[in-house]
């Protein structure tokens, strides 16, 4: 029998890949420019860590790793996810020490036994960001705002972000009685998943796709109501920091999120499009951990972080008919006129260069068609036209490719086109 790739896994070529690769780069980009540096953690770990960090009443933990013993019979895990790693790593190597907040992202494969469907793999990817230190609401909403800027820098637009506020310790213990006293009495009427999550994790139940819109759901009580003062006042200051920076957002009182180390904020991204199939898919997903360190045996800190599917993303891109190369694009575009004038747009290339704009020039040609030819191979947004009376009379004409105008302007000018300030330019002559 042939052998053929195992069910829920994905092969990468072609278009997908050069997707994830975009995929991967603006994360780093985006990451770079918030001091989150990178770190390259294994794919698996022993079994406790997940155990202990993601809990055993969590879906992932209790149906769906990849567990086995490895020759010396140690029980091993592929890892499901990527905090609990990252703060094993953080608590193991004494990164607290570090004053001041500590962040790290990583990208790389996750492993996860579930039914494979659209967006949903056994082997899949993850970018995640964790941030260690002082909690306080306004990096709360600085995540999610980084989160979005995130997602709009590849495209993708249509996504509605939920939150909620889960409580501390204190404020859950309070409320999950609440729950179990009002679910014991409807749970006949709730599915097997839901009679399980009772016994070992109440506030589960209000995660339910199954009896989602029933009215028991519905009319279950309601976490706000029972948050204590300190817990109320902070998920107050998140959205008015989500409102100062713009982020729209809809509180979502049944966001729960499956795994047990959340505590406080918890946030969501989910596609929104009524009339796709995809529409609802969880694009990103986070919060406030502020338990885990000390449950790895570290210091009591606060922690929060988010983590994206890549399958995911590339999935929606598709969706949209966003390609990277529609993206990807260069700045600039430098054509010369003849000859005489090419080494002086190569200066002008360089000029741009240092100055922080991807500048594209084609060095060889000097005839017009293959000079365009590659402004619309890199996408550039701008072209700049050199020709001999450009170069006489210290001018540049200037091409807005998405506006479609042209102009011809000063060349020591040239870069307040592009909003820029930096030493004016002139021609060698
Ligand atoms: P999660 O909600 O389990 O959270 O996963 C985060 C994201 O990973 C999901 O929103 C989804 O995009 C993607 N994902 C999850 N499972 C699959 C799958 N089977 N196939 C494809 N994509 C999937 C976590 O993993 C947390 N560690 C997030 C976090 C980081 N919280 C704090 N820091």
């Amino acid at each position: 029998m042939k052998v053929t790739k195992i069910k829920g896994t994905l092969d990468y070529y072609g278009n997908e890949l050069n997707t994830y690769r975009f995929i991967e780069k603006v994360a780093q980009e985006c990451c770079n420019l918030n001091g989150i540096k990178e770190v390259m953690l294994p794919t698996f770990e022993a079994t406790e860590l997940f155990a202990r960090g993601v809990g055993e009443g969590s879906d992932i933990v209790s149906k769906e790793m990849y567990t086995f013993l490895d020759r010396s019979s140690r029980s091993i895990t592929l890892r499901p996810e990527g905090t609990a790693g990252v703060t094993r790593w953080f608590v193991e190597n004494k990164m607290y020490i570090n004053s001041g907040l500590s962040k790290y992202f990583y990208i790389g494969p996750m492993f996860r036994y579930e039914r494979p469907q659209a967006g949903r793999y056994r082997e899949f990817r993850q970018f995640g960001v964790e941030i260690f230190g002082n909690g306080c609401a306004y990096l709360d909403a600085d995540i999610i705002a980084f989160a979005d800027a995130f997602l709009k820098k590849l495209g993708i637009k249509n996504v509605k972000v939920l939150i909620n506020n889960i409580g501390s310790k204190a404020s859950r213990e309070n409320y999950e009685k609440v729950l179990v006293e009002y679910f014991k009495n409807n749970i006949d009427e709730m599915c097997s998943d839901c009679k399980n999550r009772l016994v070992k994790n109440p506030l589960r139940i209000l995660d339910c796709k199954v009896d989602k819109y029933s009215s028991i759901m519905k009319n279950a009580p309601k976490i706000s109501d029972y948050l204590i003062d300190e817990d109320k006042k902070y998920s107050i200051e998140v959205v008015n920091a989500l409102e100062a920076l713009g982020i729209k957002y809809e509180v979502d009182q049944n966001l729960v999120r499956g795994l047990d180390y959340y505590t406080s904020t918890v946030f969501e991204f989910v596609y929104d499009d009524p009339s796709s199939p995809i529409n609802g898919l969880t694009l990103l997903a986070g919060g406030r951990y502020n338990g885990l360190t000390k449950e790895l045996d570290g210091p009591e800190m606060d922690a929060i972080g988010f983590a994206t599917g890549i399958e995911r993303l590339i999935l929606v891109m598709n969706e949209l008919n966003i390609s990277p190369k529609n993206l990807d694009r260069a700045d600039v575009c430098v054509i010369t006129i003849g000859e005489s004038v090419k080494l002086e747009g190569i200066r002008l290339a360089n000029y741009l260069k240092n100055n922080g704009l991807r500048c594209e020039i084609d060095y060889l040609n000097n005839n017009l068609k293959p000079q365009f030819k590659l402004s619309y191979r890199v996408n550039a947004k701008y072209i700049l036209i050199i020709g001999e009376d450009e170069l006489n009379n210290d001018l540049i004409k200037v091409k807005n490719i998405d506006l479609k105008t042209e102009e011809i302007i000063k060349v020591e000018n040239i870069l307040e086109i592009f909003n820029k300030e930096g030493e004016k330019y002139a021609y060698k002559k």
